[in-house]
């Protein structure tokens, strides 16, 4: 009787389980004629393909490309995900067919942030969605081109970036004459420097670079980076939704005391408020909404959308400099001859009687070439924020249904050896041609900031602040390796992806 029932059981479970594979394969049939879905590695049943990563997971992505082509298909839990590789690939998908990629997935960590109205992460994409980016990169660039206070700086993102510099370039100065030849760990000291460009531009606040509640904001974006990149388990198995999740659980919590910082910034900026004199970004976008009744498209987004739009820039602003930063230095003492090359280029082009400026980086090649190769090299960004299928779309041959999740694998086209040829060496050379002058043909094809419509905001701000903070360094100061530091250029796979730490040793120049 009892086995019986058991074998009953079994029946139904199998009845259950060929029509749940039916309904995929039927599923899986929904294509144009004449296309079939992208090939890529069997998944297993539940995980997907989730237990065939490695802890690296951009080169697990990498080398399944080998295999699969540009255009390959693998699930993730039960989240169907198609990961794109290969510059003319990516290009023919983020540019030429943008609109059909230029979507967000829908995963559950997203709608959190910024409490569902994120530029970035949640907003569908749509006219709103477009004209949301511009007031964004309007705001940006308005702020950060208004005139400065101090007439020696063109403007007052320059102001605001060659002033933290120079404090930063002091105080590890000041640090490396405590420390003496044990070298010091500029990371501390890298995070609120950068951190304060943001909190300026964004709230016209600079802080102490040991205030408590700044530390505590930075500690906080740090780790839901660390967090988000860990690959949260509800995204790809939304069953984990409704399941007790430490990780998940500490995740909501930081993205709640994160939106608690902005919002309490907002909320004081509103009762401030003065149209005749804007103070910072979160001025100006309050200002648009103000504005919102005359002009018809920004009706269409929200007052709560318009402001928190400051949380966008806030986010994405510092870690992904910091980082840049950290890895130059890490290059600059691996590589002390390509660091006495930029002096050479500082001392030519800037002289020792007044500090870099963002009007020198046209006249710098070396200097922006060894920034594009940090870029490529170490490409810290290894993935683009996942993208999304807005429509049903080919690609390469290959049929993609709409609302599907895709991957850009920035770090393959960084580490083609079709494009570069001795990918793995660091050779700023390679972006100069014999004139010395910059290869744009080249510089393109380095993958940081995304491509198309969703390409990053900041980055033509990020490689500006990127060259003022390393030039105004170098100016002053001769950084070199610890002796007897093995310096490691591997990195751990991430969000955005740290060096392994490291000291550096400080003089000061004559
Ligand atoms: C070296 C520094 C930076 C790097 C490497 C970087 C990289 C990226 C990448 C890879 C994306 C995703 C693109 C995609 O999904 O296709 C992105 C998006 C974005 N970045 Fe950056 N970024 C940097 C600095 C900045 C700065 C300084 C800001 C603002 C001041 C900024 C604002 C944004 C915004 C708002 C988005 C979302 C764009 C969208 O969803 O359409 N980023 N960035």
């Amino acid at each position: 009787m009892y086995l019986e029932e058991i074998s009953h059981t079994t029946g139904v479970t199998l009845v259950l389980c060929a029509f749940a594979l039916l309904l995929l394969v039927l599923h899986g049939r929904r294509r144009e004629p004449g296309c079939s879905l992208p090939p890529g590695p069997t998944p297993w049943p539940l995980v997907g393909n989730l237990f065939q990563m490695e802890e690296q997971i951009h080169l697990s992505l990498t080398n399944l490309r080998v295999q699969y082509g540009d255009v390959f298909q693998m699930k993730m839990g039960s989240l169907v995900v198609v990961v794109l590789s290969g510059y003319s690939t990516i290009k023919e998908a983020l540019v030429r067919k943008g609109e059909a990629f230029a979507g967000r997935p829908n995963f559950f960590t997203f709608s959190a942030i910024a409490n569902g109205t994120s530029m970035t992460f949640s907003e569908k994409y749509g006219e709103a969605w477009v004209h949301h980016k511009k007031i964004c990169r309007n705001a940006l660039k308005t702020f950060s081109q208004a005139k400065s206070r101090d007439s020696s700086a063109s403007c007052l993102l320059e102001e605001r970036i060659s002033a933290e510099a120079l404090d930063m370039m002091e105080a590890l100065q000041k640090q490396a004459d405590e420390v003496g030849d044990s070298g010091l760990d500029p990371v501390k000291l890298l995070v609120t420097s950068v951190a304060n460009v943001v909190c300026t531009l964004c709230f016209g606040k600079r802080y102490a670079h040991d205030d408590k509640e700044f530390l505590t904001i930075v500690n906080i974006n740090n780790e839901l980076l660390r967090l988000f990149a860990a690959g949260n388990l509800a995204d790809f198995f939304p069953i984990f939704r409704y399941l007790p999740s430490p990780s998940l659980r500490k995740m909501l919590e930081y993205i709640d005391r994160m939106n608690n910082f902005m919002e309490r910034h907002i909320s004081e900026h509103l009762i401030t408020f003065d149209r005749n004199c804007i103070r910072d970004i979160t001025d100006a976008l309050i200002a648009m909404c103000e504005d919102r009744q005359e002009d018809e498209k920004t009706a269409m987004l929200s007052d709560s959308q318009i402001i928190h739009s400051v949380i966008d820039i806030f986010g994405a602003g510092f870690d992904t400099i910091i980082t840049g930063l950290q890895w130059s230095l890490l290059y600059l003492i691996k590589f002390p001859d390509i660091q006495a090359k930029i002096l050479q280029e500082i001392e030519n082009q800037v002289g020792m009687n007044r500090l870099p400026q963002f009007k020198d980086k046209p006249n710098m090649p070396y200097t922006e070439a060894f920034i594009y190769e940090v870029f490529r090299h170490a490409s810290y960004m290894p993935f683009t924020i996942p993208h999304c299928t807005t429509d049903n779309v080919t690609l390469n041959g290959y049929f993609i249904p709409k609302d599907t999740c895709v991957f850009i694998n920035q770090y393959q086209v960084n580490h083609d050896m079709d494009i570069w040829g001795d990918a793995e060496a660091f050779r700023p050379e390679r972006f100069l041609s014999l004139s010395g002058h910059l290869n744009k043909t080249l510089t393109e094809k380095v993958m940081i900031f995304g491509i198309g419509i969703r390409r990053c905001l900041g980055d033509s701000f990020a490689r500006l602040e990127m060259f003022v903070f390393l030039t105004t360094l170098l100016h002053r100061l001769h950084i070199e390796n610890v002796p007897g530091q093995e310096l490691d250029l591997s990195s751990a796979f991430a969000l955005t992806m740290k060096p392994k730490p490291f000291r550096i040793k400080i003089s000061t120049r004559n």
